[in-house]
């Protein structure tokens, strides 16, 4: 039968390419370009050279930012309160596209090379069981043949040499790395002990603070519908306005003053614990500014709830249970093709709560419009100011100056009332003197 590989040319996925031949399947090798740093044509005719039938090259940037990063700003995706799950949303981008080939090409079977003790495995095939019920994966890091023969690098090099897979050059870094648009995660290896330094020569996304310039760059995002649909250079005059270039322009500001580096221990669905650094400075400029500009137009109950949405899709995303199918777009970009009369298509997400909760988010998101102004300096992102046509922020009730629609009177009561619980807990633990 014919396989879809997801290639990333690099040597794991090269000598299991070579593998499923030796198997006898047929090898359609996929690389998805999501952003990574990568010479595509290279790649192309390295699978080529190993005997893939087929390769399939597929630009996903615009969707990768349309569809998985965007829905993320919306809903201030962060994972265990530090993480902006970068990984876990480029993984059902790339599956969808995979399984599409494999439909399309009469594939019976995908192929991937995530090892069967992380987060990615259960990502990818969650995502293509839920889009190709009928589908068979083949994950080599899971299967003892292949396992046991491949025990290390070593037995990777020497296979490849073996069977004419052209071996790296460049010593390998001492650790993993995952690179897409939204960010680079780096794990594994010398990381792998959790008090080991990160080494300073690890980030390429992001410049150190401490060598970052020591002149701020003020940007103007607008947000329409939570999505940011324009971000401008104050002092430069520049504007972008397409999603791609908003995100990659976001990345490159923040990427110079060194915004988004953190370094964590994180829990692995599949239960163990692991220590993983990551730099995501686009990502993190939006969680910035998206958060001032909700806050200024979202009612102080429905954020409330919203705000515990976002925690579960956050858990949903990692978990390989979000997002999206179909011809789900970002509200404000669905909206603007709609007025050009294309007809949405189906809209479903791979899991039932995944979908309720991207419902509740969006319902959420369609008044949070206006424009932030922030500072991006020393790897910190500083609000300077806000504005909205649906603010909910009236400055005249706010005022300490004026009185505006509002009895100061009425406070007294206010308090009063709050105040009952109080009073009669601690007079029961004796903290207040008894009457
Ligand atoms: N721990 C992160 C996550 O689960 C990053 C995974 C990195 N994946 C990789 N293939 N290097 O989302
Ligand atoms: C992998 O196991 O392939 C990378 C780490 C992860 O998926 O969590």
């Amino acid at each position: 039968g014919s396989v879809v590989l997801a290639y990333s040319g690099g040597l794991d996925t090269s000598c299991i390419l070579v593998w499923l031949k030796e198997q006898g399947y047929d090898v359609i090798a996929y690389l998805a370009n999501i952003g990574q740093n990568e010479d595509f044509d290279a790649a192309r005719k390295k699978a080529e050279k190993l005997g893939a039938e087929k390769v399939f090259i597929e630009d996903l940037r615009s969707e990768f930012v349309e569809e998985f990063i965007w829905p993320s700003v919306q809903a201030n995706a962060v994972y265990e309160d530090r993480y902006l799950l970068g990984t876990s949303i480029a993984r059902p981008c790339i599956a969808r596209r995979q399984v599409q080939i494999a439909q399309q090409e009469g594939a019976q079977f995908v192929s991937h090379g995530a090892t069967g003790k992380g987060n990615d495995q259960i990502r990818f095939e969650l995502t293509c069981y839920a889009l190709y019920p009928e589908v068979q994966i083949i994950a080599p890091w899971r299967i003892p043949e292949f396992y046991n023969r491949f025990r290390g690098r070593k037995d990777l090099m020497e296979y490849a040499e073996k069977h004419g897979i052209p071996v790296p050059v460049t010593p390998k870094a001492p650790w993993s790395m995952d690179a897409n648009l939204m960010h680079i995660s780096y794990e594994s290896g010398v990381l792998e002990n959790p008090k080991n330094h990160a080494p300073s020569d690890l980030y390429q996304m992001t410049k150190n603070p401490e060598d970052s310039p020591n002149e701020p760059d003020v940007l103007e995002i607008d947000f329409i519908k939570g999505v940011p649909v324009k971000v401008t250079h104050v002092k430069e005059g520049k504007s972008k306005d397409t999603p791609l270039e908003i995100f990659s322009y976001l990345n490159e500001i923040g990427g110079k003053h060194g915004v988004g580096r953190i370094d964590i221990v994180e829990n692995r669905f599949i239960g163990m614990k692991s220590r993983g650094i990551y730099e995501t400075p686009g990502g993190t400029i939006l969680l910035h500014a998206h958060l001032d500009i909700e806050t200024f137009t979202m009612d102080r109950e429905v954020r409330k709830i919203k705000q515990s949405l976002g925690i579960k899709f956050s858990e949903l995303i990692y978990n390989g249970f979000g997002p999206l199918e179909a011809d789900y777009r970002a509200t404000a970009i669905k909206a603007a093709w709609e007025r050009e009369g294309h007809v949405p298509q189906r809209w479903f997400w791979y899991s039932p709560e995944c979908e309720f909760v991207r419902h509740c988010v969006d319902k959420s998101q369609e008044n949070v419009e206006g424009r932030v102004q922030l500072s991006v300096f020393k790897g910190q992102v500083y609000i300077l100011g806000r504005e909205s046509p649906k603010s909910l922020y009236n400055e005249e009730l706010v005022s300490m100056d004026v009185q505006g629609d509002y009895d100061p009177c009425d406070a007294s009561g206010f308090i009063k009332i709050n105040a009952v619980r109080l009073r009669e807990h601690n007079r029961l633990q004796g903290a207040a003197p008894k009457k």
